[in-house]
Protein backbone atom coordinates (compact mmCIF):
# COMPACT_ATOMS: atom_id res chain seq x y z
CA UNK A 1 0.00 0.00 0.00
CA UNK A 2 2.71 2.71 -0.77
CA UNK A 3 3.25 3.88 -4.06
CA UNK A 4 2.13 7.06 -6.48
CA UNK A 5 -0.36 9.24 -4.50
CA UNK A 6 -3.66 9.44 -5.50
CA UNK A 7 -6.20 12.36 -4.81
CA UNK A 8 -9.83 10.80 -5.79
CA UNK A 9 -12.41 13.57 -6.50
CA UNK A 10 -15.97 12.64 -6.63
CA UNK A 11 -19.16 13.89 -6.00
CA UNK A 12 -21.89 10.59 -5.50
CA UNK A 13 -22.06 6.81 -5.71
CA UNK A 14 -18.25 6.21 -5.68
CA UNK A 15 -18.24 2.65 -7.22
CA UNK A 16 -15.23 3.55 -9.67
CA UNK A 17 -13.54 4.77 -5.96
CA UNK A 18 -14.18 1.69 -4.52
CA UNK A 19 -13.00 -0.15 -7.33
CA UNK A 20 -9.39 1.82 -6.95
CA UNK A 21 -9.53 1.37 -3.08
CA UNK A 22 -9.58 -2.94 -3.90
CA UNK A 23 -6.93 -2.07 -6.36
CA UNK A 24 -4.40 -0.14 -3.75
CA UNK A 25 -5.39 -2.55 -1.30
CA UNK A 26 -3.99 -5.34 -3.43
CA UNK A 27 -0.62 -6.36 -3.38
CA UNK A 28 2.01 -5.10 -5.24
CA UNK A 29 -0.10 -2.64 -6.77
CA UNK A 30 2.08 0.38 -7.45
CA UNK A 31 -0.19 3.53 -5.85
CA UNK A 32 -1.94 4.33 -2.84
CA UNK A 33 -4.84 6.98 -2.05
CA UNK A 34 -3.89 10.01 -0.24
CA UNK A 35 -7.21 11.47 -0.26
CA UNK A 36 -10.68 11.25 -1.20
CA UNK A 37 -12.23 14.71 -1.88
CA UNK A 38 -15.93 15.20 -2.33
CA UNK A 39 -17.79 18.62 -3.46
CA UNK A 40 -21.20 17.18 -1.40
CA UNK A 41 -21.20 16.08 1.98
CA UNK A 42 -24.07 13.41 0.94
CA UNK A 43 -21.64 11.65 -1.75
CA UNK A 44 -21.97 8.12 -0.66
CA UNK A 45 -18.31 6.97 -1.68
CA UNK A 46 -17.15 9.01 1.29
CA UNK A 47 -18.40 6.20 3.47
CA UNK A 48 -16.09 3.74 1.48
CA UNK A 49 -13.00 5.66 2.26
CA UNK A 50 -13.97 6.30 5.74
CA UNK A 51 -14.11 2.75 5.76
CA UNK A 52 -10.98 1.55 4.31
CA UNK A 53 -9.22 4.42 6.53
CA UNK A 54 -8.82 6.93 3.73
CA UNK A 55 -8.74 10.59 4.38
CA UNK A 56 -11.54 12.11 3.13
CA UNK A 57 -12.66 15.99 2.67
CA UNK A 58 -15.32 17.40 1.79
CA UNK A 59 -15.46 21.23 -0.01
CA UNK A 60 -18.67 22.32 -0.39
CA UNK A 61 -18.60 23.70 -3.90
CA UNK A 62 -21.68 26.21 -2.70
CA UNK A 63 -19.27 27.84 0.14
CA UNK A 64 -17.51 29.30 -2.47
CA UNK A 65 -18.68 32.77 -4.79
CA UNK A 66 -17.05 31.46 -8.10
CA UNK A 67 -15.33 27.91 -9.46
CA UNK A 68 -11.75 29.63 -9.25
CA UNK A 69 -12.50 30.13 -5.42
CA UNK A 70 -13.16 26.39 -5.28
CA UNK A 71 -10.60 24.96 -7.27
CA UNK A 72 -8.16 26.91 -4.84
CA UNK A 73 -9.70 25.24 -1.93
CA UNK A 74 -9.17 21.91 -4.11
CA UNK A 75 -5.70 22.72 -5.22
CA UNK A 76 -4.64 23.36 -1.55
CA UNK A 77 -6.30 20.47 -0.13
CA UNK A 78 -4.41 18.13 -2.56
CA UNK A 79 -1.12 19.45 -2.22
CA UNK A 80 -1.09 19.64 1.50
CA UNK A 81 -2.22 15.31 0.81
CA UNK A 82 1.32 15.44 -1.12
CA UNK A 83 -0.93 14.03 -3.72
CA UNK A 84 1.09 12.73 -7.11
CA UNK A 85 -1.73 12.08 -9.48
CA UNK A 86 -6.03 13.84 -9.23
CA UNK A 87 -8.37 10.91 -10.16
CA UNK A 88 -11.52 12.58 -11.21
CA UNK A 89 -14.11 9.74 -9.95
CA UNK A 90 -18.30 10.67 -11.36
CA UNK A 91 -16.82 14.20 -10.55
CA UNK A 92 -19.66 16.57 -11.56
CA UNK A 93 -18.06 19.82 -11.25
CA UNK A 94 -16.21 21.55 -14.22
CA UNK A 95 -13.34 22.63 -13.34
CA UNK A 96 -11.53 25.94 -14.28
CA UNK A 97 -8.74 26.01 -17.18
CA UNK A 98 -6.14 27.41 -14.40
CA UNK A 99 -6.90 24.37 -11.88
CA UNK A 100 -6.43 22.06 -15.43
CA UNK A 101 -3.25 23.32 -16.17
CA UNK A 102 -2.09 23.85 -12.90
CA UNK A 103 -2.23 19.41 -12.37
CA UNK A 104 -2.00 19.20 -16.31
CA UNK A 105 -0.13 15.66 -17.09
CA UNK A 106 -1.22 14.59 -13.23
CA UNK A 107 -4.87 14.77 -13.88
CA UNK A 108 -7.08 11.95 -15.19
CA UNK A 109 -10.83 11.05 -16.22
CA UNK A 110 -13.05 7.86 -16.40
CA UNK A 111 -15.64 8.76 -19.01
CA UNK A 112 -18.69 6.29 -19.74
CA UNK A 113 -18.07 6.02 -23.50
CA UNK A 114 -15.64 5.35 -26.37
CA UNK A 115 -13.69 9.07 -26.46
CA UNK A 116 -14.29 11.04 -28.57
CA UNK A 117 -17.46 9.59 -29.51
CA UNK A 118 -20.17 10.88 -27.42
CA UNK A 119 -18.67 13.68 -24.79
CA UNK A 120 -20.82 15.40 -22.40
CA UNK A 121 -23.59 14.06 -20.46
CA UNK A 122 -25.97 11.00 -21.19
CA UNK A 123 -23.26 9.43 -22.93
CA UNK A 124 -25.64 6.33 -22.97
CA UNK A 125 -28.67 8.05 -24.55
CA UNK A 126 -26.36 9.24 -26.97
CA UNK A 127 -24.84 6.06 -27.79
CA UNK A 128 -28.65 4.12 -27.98
CA UNK A 129 -29.62 7.16 -30.06
CA UNK A 130 -26.58 6.70 -32.51
CA UNK A 131 -27.10 2.83 -32.76
CA UNK A 132 -23.48 1.97 -32.20
CA UNK A 133 -22.79 -1.38 -31.72
CA UNK A 134 -20.17 -1.31 -29.67
CA UNK A 135 -19.82 1.97 -26.57
CA UNK A 136 -17.26 1.51 -23.61
CA UNK A 137 -15.13 4.00 -21.59
CA UNK A 138 -12.40 5.48 -21.66
CA UNK A 139 -9.81 7.10 -19.14
CA UNK A 140 -7.90 10.07 -20.58
CA UNK A 141 -5.41 13.02 -19.08
CA UNK A 142 -8.04 16.37 -18.44
CA UNK A 143 -7.89 18.58 -20.48
CA UNK A 144 -9.13 22.67 -20.53
CA UNK A 145 -12.23 21.05 -22.89
CA UNK A 146 -14.67 18.62 -21.32
CA UNK A 147 -14.07 15.10 -21.86
CA UNK A 148 -10.58 15.70 -24.54
CA UNK A 149 -7.27 15.08 -23.50
CA UNK A 150 -4.77 11.83 -24.40
CA UNK A 151 -6.35 8.55 -23.97
CA UNK A 152 -4.40 6.25 -21.39
CA UNK A 153 -6.99 3.46 -22.06
CA UNK A 154 -10.24 1.92 -22.86
CA UNK A 155 -12.65 -0.69 -22.79
CA UNK A 156 -15.01 -1.74 -24.98
CA UNK A 157 -18.52 -3.41 -24.40
CA UNK A 158 -21.59 -4.37 -26.78
CA UNK A 159 -24.86 -3.01 -26.93
CA UNK A 160 -27.33 -5.13 -27.28
CA UNK A 161 -30.94 -5.19 -28.55
CA UNK A 162 -33.13 -4.86 -25.40
CA UNK A 163 -30.70 -1.90 -23.89
CA UNK A 164 -32.02 0.81 -22.05
CA UNK A 165 -29.49 3.57 -20.54
CA UNK A 166 -29.17 1.94 -17.54
CA UNK A 167 -28.98 -1.81 -18.54
CA UNK A 168 -26.30 -0.43 -20.88
CA UNK A 169 -24.85 1.97 -17.96
CA UNK A 170 -24.96 -0.72 -15.66
CA UNK A 171 -22.52 -2.98 -18.02
CA UNK A 172 -20.14 -0.08 -19.27
CA UNK A 173 -19.48 0.49 -15.34
CA UNK A 174 -18.46 -3.07 -14.80
CA UNK A 175 -15.58 -2.32 -17.45
CA UNK A 176 -15.33 1.03 -15.56
CA UNK A 177 -13.98 -0.63 -12.81
CA UNK A 178 -11.52 -2.78 -14.68
CA UNK A 179 -10.21 -0.08 -16.73
CA UNK A 180 -9.49 2.38 -14.38
CA UNK A 181 -7.31 0.79 -12.32
CA UNK A 182 -5.33 -0.64 -14.98
CA UNK A 183 -4.94 3.01 -16.59
CA UNK A 184 -3.68 4.56 -12.92
CA UNK A 185 -1.20 1.35 -12.89
CA UNK A 186 0.19 1.75 -16.00
CA UNK A 187 0.72 5.71 -15.13
CA UNK A 188 2.27 4.51 -11.59
CA UNK A 189 4.20 2.15 -13.04
CA UNK A 190 5.51 5.15 -15.14
CA UNK A 191 4.63 3.18 -18.43
CA UNK A 192 2.49 6.08 -19.57
CA UNK A 193 4.88 8.81 -21.89
CA UNK A 194 3.25 11.51 -23.44
CA UNK A 195 4.60 12.98 -26.84
CA UNK A 196 2.56 15.51 -28.85
CA UNK A 197 -0.89 14.73 -26.55
CA UNK A 198 -0.67 11.15 -27.59
CA UNK A 199 -0.07 8.74 -25.00
CA UNK A 200 2.70 5.95 -25.67
CA UNK A 201 2.68 3.28 -23.49
CA UNK A 202 6.04 1.41 -22.84
CA UNK A 203 6.77 -2.00 -23.20
CA UNK A 204 4.03 -2.54 -25.71
CA UNK A 205 4.89 -6.35 -25.43
CA UNK A 206 2.81 -6.79 -23.01
CA UNK A 207 -1.11 -7.24 -24.10
CA UNK A 208 -2.46 -4.85 -21.49
CA UNK A 209 -0.15 -2.08 -22.35
CA UNK A 210 -1.48 -2.66 -26.07
CA UNK A 211 -5.08 -2.66 -25.45
CA UNK A 212 -6.99 -2.66 -22.18
CA UNK A 213 -9.89 -4.60 -23.26
CA UNK A 214 -11.57 -7.22 -21.22
CA UNK A 215 -13.77 -9.78 -22.45
CA UNK A 216 -17.00 -9.73 -21.13
CA UNK A 217 -18.04 -12.08 -18.34
CA UNK A 218 -21.36 -13.66 -17.96
CA UNK A 219 -22.64 -10.87 -15.42
CA UNK A 220 -21.50 -8.58 -18.57
CA UNK A 221 -24.04 -9.97 -20.85
C1 LIG B 1 -19.16 6.83 -14.08
O1 LIG B 1 -19.97 6.28 -15.08
C2 LIG B 1 -18.06 7.67 -14.68
O2 LIG B 1 -17.61 7.19 -15.91
C3 LIG B 1 -18.73 9.00 -14.87
O3 LIG B 1 -19.56 9.14 -13.75
C4 LIG B 1 -19.91 7.85 -13.24
C5 LIG B 1 -19.50 7.81 -11.81
O4 LIG B 1 -19.92 6.64 -11.15
N1 LIG B 1 -17.75 10.03 -15.04
P1 LIG B 1 -19.34 6.29 -9.73
O5 LIG B 1 -19.61 7.49 -8.82
O6 LIG B 1 -17.88 6.01 -9.85
O7 LIG B 1 -20.12 5.08 -9.27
Amino acid sequence: MAGLRLGILISGRGSNLRALIDSCNAPGYPAEIALVIANRSGAEGLKYAAAAGIPTQVIDHTAFPDRAGFDNALDRALRQARVQLVCLAGFMRLLTPGFVEAWRDALVNIHPSLLPSFRGLHSHRQALAAGVRITGCTVHYVRAETDTGPIVAQAAVPVLAGDDEDSLALRVLGAEHRCYPEAVRLIAQGRVRLERERVFIDEPASPAAILINPPPTPADL
